[in-house]
């Protein structure tokens, strides 16, 4: 397994070093079959819900800087949140007042020897190494995973503070560009005080994924639910069917943020959160953060097996077309194209190599090197 994801990450970095984010250039189809996991969720999803808090804070003097932080603290579904349990690590701009404006792309690396780190695809060179305060010994499953980790702006029903109308639709569908690749696993977030029938993950979640082969369902905050409600429903898959159980998870709230809990604290209490509530207990086992990434964790495993053999020829395919490019131009002198196809080659070559190594024989490939 460790095999299969390193070499998964070395085909990423490829992909990165030949320019090459995602968004069509070198070698997109490359790009397109690894596995990629991104959160969605709402932002400010229920417009109601916002008038009625503007109503209600009428009474008590409103202004606007109020209903902007009330808006975040109460309507934002923990996309952020998720994705850093999920790592265990605390990377991402997340909390009242702070918004994803745009999808940062993460990857995560593990170099042995040499640890961990992280690394933002517009921060190009500059690799985070101080995850505040993760402690390794106590880092699960998931971390060995080099992964690449997607956090999206929030879908939002209001265009707020002068942006234009049009950002409403600019983020779904950007949301929906990214999600829309059959490699994106969909976490799928929304959060336990909001009524489900109106979640916004739910809803283009299923646009993309109708069947929900690629779709967790995520809920948040089932904390902040209403005394004498639960979550059982959902939890239980009686509110909405998915084929993946629904996992839902306790992270730390705004005070937990200013007060600086850290991630293990925040687990242990989630933990001891589930295992504690009446309602939740025969769940136990399958709640919480833990949880939720040793089962991304096997569902990576599951994708990226069964993409080996699509991978293997689509490196030999693209291998060829630069053989015949190179063919083409003739024997480079110093020229630019010539050099940077054959950099190129050079890296497939490698891969096919690698691959071969890795399959231990058992997948062999119809083109001699
Ligand atoms: P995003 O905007 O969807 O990325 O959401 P964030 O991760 O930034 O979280 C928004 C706010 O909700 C923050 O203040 C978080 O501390 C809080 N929050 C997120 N998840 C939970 C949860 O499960 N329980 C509680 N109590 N607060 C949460
Ligand atoms: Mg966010
Ligand atoms: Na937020």
């Amino acid at each position: 397994m460790e095999n299969l994801i390193s070499l998964v990450n070395k085909l990423q970095r490829a992909c990165t070093a030949l320019g090459d984010h995602g968004e069509g250039s070198t070698l997109p189809t490359l790009w397109d079959s690894l596995p990629v996991i991104a959160v969605v969720g709402g932002q400010f999803p229920h417009v109601l819900a916002i008038q009625n808090l503007e109503l209600n804070y009428t009474n008590v003097g409103f202004d606007m800087s109020t209903s902007i932080l009330i808006r975040d603290v109460w309507q934002s579904s923990g996309k952020s949140s998720v994705l850093e349990s999920v790592v265990g690590k605390d990377f991402l701009p997340r909390g009242s007042g702070i918004v994803t404006r745009r999808p940062l792309v993460l990857q995560l690396h593990r170099i042995d020897g040499q640890g961990e780190y992280a690394e933002f695809m517009h921060l190009k060179d500059k690799r985070f190494t101080d995850f505040g305060n993760f402690s390794s010994h106590l880092l699960i499953c998931c971390f060995v995973v080099n992964l690449t980790l997607v956090d999206l702006p929030g879908l939002t029903k209001v265009a707020v503070d002068g942006q234009p109308d049009s950002i409403v639709l600019d983020i779904e569908n950007m949301v929906r560009s990214f999600i829309e690749k059959p490699n994106c696993i969909i976490l799928a977030i929304s959060a336990a005080n909001q009524d489900l029938a109106t979640s916004d993950a739910i809803k283009i979640s299923r646009e993309v994924d109708p069947k929900g082969e690629r779709t967790f369902g995520v809920l948040t905050k089932i904390d902040l639910m209403d005394k004498g409600t639960d979550a059982v429903d959902i939890l239980e898959g009686r509110s909405y069917r998915l084929p993946y159980p629904w996992i839902g998870v306790v992270n730390r709230s705004q005070q937990d943020i200013n007060k600086n809990v850290d991630m293990i604290a925040a687990r242990l209490r989630e933990r001891e959160y589930f295992a504690s509530t009446p309602q939740y207990k025969h769940l136990t086992d399958r709640m919480g953060s833990e949880h939720l990434a040793k089962m991304l964790s096997k569902h990576l495993e599951n994708v990226i097996k069964s993409r080996i053999p699509g991978l293997q020829s689509l490196i030999t395919k693209t291998t060829a077309e630069l053989e015949t490019e190179l063919h083409r131009l003739g024997k480079p002198i110093a020229a630019d194209a010539g050099g940077k196809l054959y950099t190129i080659m050079e890296i497939c070559r490698m891969f096919d190599g690698i691959y071969k190594e890795h399959l231990d024989g058992a997948y062999v490939s119809n083109r001699e090197l």
